[in-house]
């Protein structure tokens, strides 16, 4: 969710800025741009070098640049910025932006930020027991700052109390989350099934297929960058995700993937299928690698692997929306709406592997959509899998609404 967000990262005059590291590195790491911004205390406990390295901006502090005369504009920044998050936040800090004291570039950034606002303060336990400090925050909390709550635990002071900065990571997951809450498929829970699956013959061979699982790994991304909760049951690939928001389950064989579909599926509001289930799966697996030399085999005993897709379609309930895909060779489009009714789909996408670049292992696909109740299909041009992805969703959406 974070991804080409832009972010302020205010950095105030506390101890706990060594921990704004990380949590600039994490950012970055998560794909948002980040501008930090720091008071001239902070200065005194992290060097700005250190900062401007990881976010590839020069860190602002002042209001003119000291070697150019620069003017830095607050202003700018503020109209820049999706969100700001000021960590730490010190006392002091919190007392300023609650008064609107404009002394400090951090401060007078807060002032001109339209966007939300997020703080972590962390100060010394006696402190943030204060008053004034209560006082502060229950200004901010009513002027819609977001306070992320200090945990209590060892202080650099050596005393024991509350006032220890929420550690990077759940800073992190908060802006996450966030901006999830924001995204068109936010609260939906999107099930997507990935990959090739594998048939085993023996503890060495299998009965397999050439898909990458690329597209089913970029739909499962682009979900969760619209705020969905995405489970991608995956078969055997080479691919890793990014987004927290997609918990992976790995399988093996069809049979495996319709248990962990079937679980998910539950209580999926969106299923896609997009693995290329194999069709056949050997009636015995052989405990042992089967010799060549000793061997008389020469058929293997294949038996049917169930329609994940169509056991899913055949349980399906009012509001849930199921999804499969047609790789065709020919006749495409009939071949996509005779599966469409059979599996009891609300919508197929059909590619077909005579059109170039579209189809297994490739970064590009070629599709059409077919949804169910619509005569005409919707065709696209062949692009890279991502924007496929965001073409499919976006279908899907058009069906979720009522
Ligand atoms: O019948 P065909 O394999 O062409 O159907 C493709 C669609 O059905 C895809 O969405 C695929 O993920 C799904 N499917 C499945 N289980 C199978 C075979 C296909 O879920 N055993």
């Amino acid at each position: 969710m974070l991804k080409d967000k832009h972010i302020i990262l205010g950095i105030s005059g506390g101890i706990a800025a060594y921990k704004s590291v990380v949590l600039l590195r994490q950012l970055v790491k998560a794909g948002a741009e980040v501008q930090v911004v720091m008071t001239p205390n902070a200065r005194e406990f992290i060097q700005p070098v250190t900062l401007s390295s990881l976010s590839q901006k020069p860190v602002v502090t002042e209001f003119f640049s000291a070697n150019t005369g620069e003017w830095h504009s607050h202003v700018a920044l503020g109209e820049w910025a999706d969100a700001m998050i000021v960590a730490p936040a010190t006392a002091s800090t919190i007392a300023k932006m609650a008064c609107g004291v404009a002394d400090n570039m951090l401060v007078t950034t807060y002032l001109s930020a339209r966007c939300p606002v997020f703080i972590a303060p962390a100060m010394d336990l006696d402190m943030m027991a204060h008053p004034t400090t209560t006082r502060n925050l229950a200004t901010l909390a009513g002027d819609g700052v977001h306070i992320i709550e200090p945990e209590t635990g060892e202080l650099a002071s050596g005393l024991t109390g509350r006032g220890r900065m929420e550690e990077p990571e759940k800073i992190a997951a908060v802006l996450d989350a966030f901006f999830a809450a924001e995204g068109s498929l936010a609260g939906k829970k999107v099930l997507i099934t990935a990959g090739p699956t594998y048939e085993r013959i023996d503890p060495v061979r299998f009965i397999g297929n050439f898909s990458t699982g690329k597209m089913g790994y970029a739909i499962a991304e682009e979900a969760a960058s619209r705020g969905a909760d995405v489970t991608l049951v995956s078969g055997p690939t080479a691919l890793s995700v990014t987004s927290p928001r997609i918990r992976r389950v790995d399988v093996e064989s069809a049979r495996q993937m319709l248990e962990a579909a079937e679980t998910a599926f539950a209580d999926a509001d969106i299923a896609i299928m997009s693995a290329a289930v194999a069709d056949y799966a050997p009636r015995v697996v052989a405990e042992k690698k089967i010799k060549r030399e000793k061997s008389d085999l020469d058929s293997i005993e294949l038996v049917k692997n169930p329609d994940i897709a169509a056991t899913l379609g055949a349980r399906k309930r009012d509001g849930q929306i199921l999804v499969g895909f047609a790789l065709e060779t020919d006749h495409a489009m009939a071949n996509g709406r005779e599966k469409l009714a059979r599996k009891n789909l609300d919508m197929i996408v059909v590619n077909s592997l005579a059109d170039k670049g579209a189809g297994f292992g490739t970064d590009t696909n070629k599709i059409s959509i077919i949804a169910a109740g619509h005569e005409t299909p919707a065709e696209y041009p062949l692009k890279d899998k991502k924007a496929v992805a965001a073409d499919i969703l976006d279908y899907v959406e058009t069906l979720c609404r009522p």
